[in-house]
This record gives structure tokens, C-alpha cells and sequence, in this order.
């Protein structure tokens, strides 16, 4: 069943490898009968009548939310705003005049992003819930849901959900910039289907990985994970499950910003994750990475064909320019499952994490 280990050792990597067929499931779920992607009418209608969107999620879910903000306002040119439930809850941005409020959440329980939700309500605003579980809280509690079809998550660190969010928030801005005759010069159902390969060939190919993960994390005490543009997103996401799992302190950050401070914490070689998706800032983001090279630091570039250079520790398949994260973050998971394996830690259960937290 969905919620057996089977023959592998831990859930999480039992999760990582389905994320081909999460990708592939989630399109079917929301194809028409034309074979078209569609949404709920009534959230394509809210989504059109919204001026502004407001995404709230902690965590794992967060880090879908800025990716799904890349989404909504580069395909549907809607402005978005993305924030932490925890935060939102006691210092609220201005409001725009007809705000949808997004609740990303994988659980569906977790009581910092309910609290807002509640808040939300009361102000009499809209809002849609995004979460794997129906008929969880603030699917119950919020106007619409969408699903994420990704089947039962059972790993404390999120990775088959996160991969299944942004898939979905991608599927919303596509028909939502469709249905309000955007030009749109992509066929998201056909690079969906694109990504799920890529996805498969890098779960199909672990040993790289699990080099990649000795050469770069077996020794040390932190690691920075740096991109540009859709890349910086995931980088955080990289980064967060590094620490989750591992215990390794790690952070991730917009290439340009490392300079301006943390830089002082590069040391002879301190691992610095590169990931090169986007050719618009390919070599600004090349150019940080000599920055910390020169200064020591061990880099291990990420890259996608079609802008691989030598030395390039791994080369990714090619895919749509705007769904590199749903393919690049699979790497990440898996260097963070082999440094979490070689030091020990309890991968699917890390210390002091719970899978939902249902305390503010
Ligand atoms: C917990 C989990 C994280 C997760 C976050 C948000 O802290 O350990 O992995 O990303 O909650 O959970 P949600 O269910 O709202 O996506």
C-alpha cells in the first residue's frame, strides 16, 4: 500500500522516488475530458476577480509558495505576495482591494497557517486551500481546495509534496493566464510530462548522488546552496532539508547576496551548491562562484543541459526554464538523504520535528 516502506529503507527515499508518477498523476487529475488542463470554474473564477494574491505556508510549503509566485505573476500576470503564516498572523501587510488569500499546506493542520485563515475569514475574504489530505482543517475551513494527489507523506522532511505544490500552483497560473487569453508560448501538460522523465532519470541514477553527497557533505560543519532568480528558491528549499535531516547548518541565498556579509564564513572548503538553470543569469550566478572559490570554498555546481561547463559537478536533464524546480530539487533531497545517512541521523524522523505542527 501507499503507506508501506516496501523495500526501502526509509520513507523518505520511498517518497523521493515516486515523484515521477506524483508529476504524471497530477496531470491526469487535472485534465478535462478534451485532455486539457483545467481547474474548479469557481477557482479560476476567484482567481480572476482577485487584484493581488496573498500565499501563506511555513515551512517546506513556503518555499513551493515563492515558486508559485514566479508562476502567477509570470504566466497569469497576477501580483502575488508570499508570507509566513506566523508572522502574517500578527503583522499584516497592507491589503489590497480584492486580496485571495492561498493557503499552502501540505498536512492541512498546521496551526500557524490556520490561525490566519481564521483571520482571513473573519475579514470575509476569499480564500483556497492547497494540501495533499482532503478534508483536512483548512481544507474544511477554507472557501475552495485544490489537491495535491501525492498520496500519503510520511517523512518528517517534505519532498514528493513539495514537488506535488508546485506542480499544482504551476497548473493554476497556467489556466488561469489561458482563461484570460494570456498569450502563454508553452504547452504546460506536454513539459509537465518532460519533467516527470527528468525526474525519473535522476531518481533512476542515485549513485551520483550519493557520490556527490560524500565528496561535498561528509565532513563538514555547514554548506551554502546559492542560485539566482527561480534558482534561489530552490536553494532555501535545498538548504532547509540539508538541516532537517542532517543537522548540518546550511543556508541558501540569492548568488548576488553571499558577498554582502556571509561571505566572511566561507573557509577552505566549505561546500558552496550552485544550481545553473536559468540562462538569463547564468553567468552572474558562474561569476558568485568563483567569488567563493577564490576564497576557499568547495563548489559543486548544479546545471542543466544546454548550459553545462566543464567542471560542472552535475548536469541536469533539460526542461522548461520555469519548472527547473520541480527537477532540481530532487538532487538536493538526495545529497541531503546520503549526508543524513552517513552521519547517522534518523532520516525520517529527525530530531526535535514533527511532520505537522499542530501548535502555534
Ligand atoms: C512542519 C514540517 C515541515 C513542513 C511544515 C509545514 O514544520 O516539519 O516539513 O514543511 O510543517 O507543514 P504543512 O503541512 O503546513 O505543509
Amino acid at each position: 500500500s501507499d503507506i508501506e516502506k516496501g523495500t526501502y529503507p526509509h520513507y523518505m527515499l520511498k517518497e523521493i522516488d515516486e515523484q515521477p508518477s506524483v508529476v504524471r498523476k497530477i496531470i491526469q487529475a487535472y485534465e478535462n475530458e478534451q485532455g486539457e488542463l483545467a481547474i474548479d470554474p469557481a477557482i479560476a473564477e476567484a482567481l480572476h476577480e482577485a487584484d493581488r494574491l496573498y500565499i501563506i505556508a511555513a515551512g517546506t510549503s513556503y518555499h513551493a509558495g515563492l515558486v508559485g509566485k514566479e508562476y502567477f505573476e509570470k504566466i497569469a500576470r497576477i501580483p502575488v505576495e508570499v508570507h509566513i503564516s506566523s508572522e502574517f498572523g500578527y503583522n499584516m501587510p497592507l491589503l489590497s482591494e480584492k486580496p485571495l488569500f492561498i493557503f499552502i499546506t501540505q498536512s492541512g493542520e498546521t496551526a500557524d497557517s490556520r490561525q490566519v485563515l481564521v483571520k482571513i475569514k473573519e475579514l470575509g475574504y476569499p480564500t483556497l486551500t492547497i494540501t495533499n489530505v482532503p478534508g483536512s482543517t483548512l481544507s474544511r475551513e477554507a472557501d475552495y481546495t485544490m489537491l495535491l494527489h501525492a498520496g500519503p507523506e510520511i517523512a518528517v522532511a517534505s519532498t514528493k509534496a513539495y514537488v506535488a505544490q508546485v506542480a499544482v500552483l504551476a497548473i493554476a497560473a497556467y489556466v488561469e493566464a489561458k482563461s484570460q487569453r494570456i498569450e502563454v508560448n508553452f504547452d504546460l501538460k506536454k513539459e509537465l510530462a518532460i519533467v516527470a522523465n527528468a525526474i525519473q532519470s535522476i531518481v533512476d541514477s542515485k549513485e551520483v548522488f550519493e557520490i556527490a553527497s560524500k565528496d561535498y557533505l561528509s565532513t563538514t560543519r555547514n554548506a551554502f546552496f546559492i542560485g539566482r532568480n527561480i534558482d534561489y528558491c530552490v536553494s532555501v528549499e535545498g538548504a532547509l532539508k540539508l538541516k532537517e535531516i542532517s543537522y548540518i547548518q546550511a543556508e541558501g541565498f540569492a548568488g548576488g547576496e553571499l558577498k554582502h556579509g556571509t561571505i566572511a564564513l566561507i573557509e577552505e572548503g566549505t561546500p558552496v551548491i550552485a544550481l545553473v538553470t536559468q540562462k538569463s543569469v547564468s553567468l552572474n550566478i558562474r561569476g558568485n562562484v568563483k567569488e567563493v572559490t577564490a576564497r576557499g570554498a568547495n563548489p559543486c555546481i548544479i546545471s542543466m543541459e544546454g548550459m553545462e561547463q566543464d567542471g560542472d559537478a552535475i548536469v541536469l536533464p533539460q526542461v522548461h526554464p520555469l519548472l527547473t524546480p520541480l527537477m532540481s530539487v530532487v538532487p538536493l533531497q538526495l545529497i541531503s538523504y546520503y549526508a543524513a545517512l552517513y552521519r547517522g541521523c534518523d532520516v525520517d524522523k529527525p530530531r526535535n520535528l514533527a511532520k505537522s505542527v499542530t501548535v502555534e
